[in-house]
């Protein structure tokens, strides 16, 4: 698959970004409210939550932070972390993808290391932690994934920021992710911006127990294809 590849493009405010994308994934319909991909391996789809993501992190002053990215896929949110000061460990199942990672990383001047994770056997990543910060975006597409977040997350870092279009699942992680974190929705067109943050991280003062949820509306969220 790696052989056929095409370059996307996308825009950030600070400047865009060039991709290396497999064809047949580039050519997916993605314009719809749900997005779907029935035939390419998800990792190679540039899903609006990534790119929301990456818009969110352009411009923040990440200089010196140490950032992971799960389900990373193309790492769009890894190229814009690294470009924002960030040292950035991207991470996925799929090794296909992280050589896709590497290359378009070179492709965009930045320097992202990469690992090949799976959230059911994370013992080598947790032993790189604490991280200062996790991203993730679209990956809580399935029920089966919710446990394993939730019991990594908090083993990885203190704050997490996760770019999602709605799924169900995504629901069902946020509900119980609201006893052990605050979280702050931003709401999109398509793509819901939730910033977590570990109860009593920082302050030393454990917050009360109960869920605290702030939903604020973000901007527009044009398409990848934009
Ligand atoms: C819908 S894609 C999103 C990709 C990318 N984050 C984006 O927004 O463009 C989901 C990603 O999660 C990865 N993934 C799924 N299950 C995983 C698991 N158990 N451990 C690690 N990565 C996983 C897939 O390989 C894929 O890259």
């Amino acid at each position: 698959m790696l052989e056929e590849l095409v370059t996307r493009s996308i825009a950030l405010p600070s400047g865009g970004l060039r991709l290396l994308q497999p064809q047949e994934s580039a050519e997916l319909p993605d314009a719809g409210a749900v997005e779907w991909a029935p035939i390419a391996p998800y990792w190679s789809v540039l899903w609006r939550s990534g790119v929301a993501l990456a818009r969110e992190l352009d411009g923040s002053e990440l200089g010196g932070l140490r950032v992971v990215e799960l389900g990373c896929g193309l790492a769009v949110p890894s190229i814009a972390a690294s470009r924002a000061g960030a040292a950035v460990l991207a991470t996925d199942s799929c090794a296909d993808a992280l050589a896709l990672v590497r290359r378009n990383a070179c492709l965009n001047e930045v320097q992202i290391e990469t690992a090949t994770v799976d959230w059911a056997q994370p013992d080598a990543l947790v032993g790189r932690a604490p991280f200062d910060l996790v991203l993730a975006a679209d990956v809580l597409y399935e029920r089966a994934s919710v446990r394993p977040l939730l019991s990594l997350l908090p083993r990885l870092a203190e704050e997490a920021w996760l770019a999602d279009p709605g799924r169900p699942a995504a629901g069902a992680f946020l509900e119980r992710a609201g006893r052990g974190w605050s979280v702050e929705t931003r709401v999109g067109d398509y793509v819901c911006l939730h910033r977590l943050r570990l109860r009593g991280a920082g302050s030393g003062e454990a917050e009360q127990s109960g869920e605290h949820e702030h939903v604020v509306e973000l901007g527009e969220e044009p398409s990848p294809a934009d």
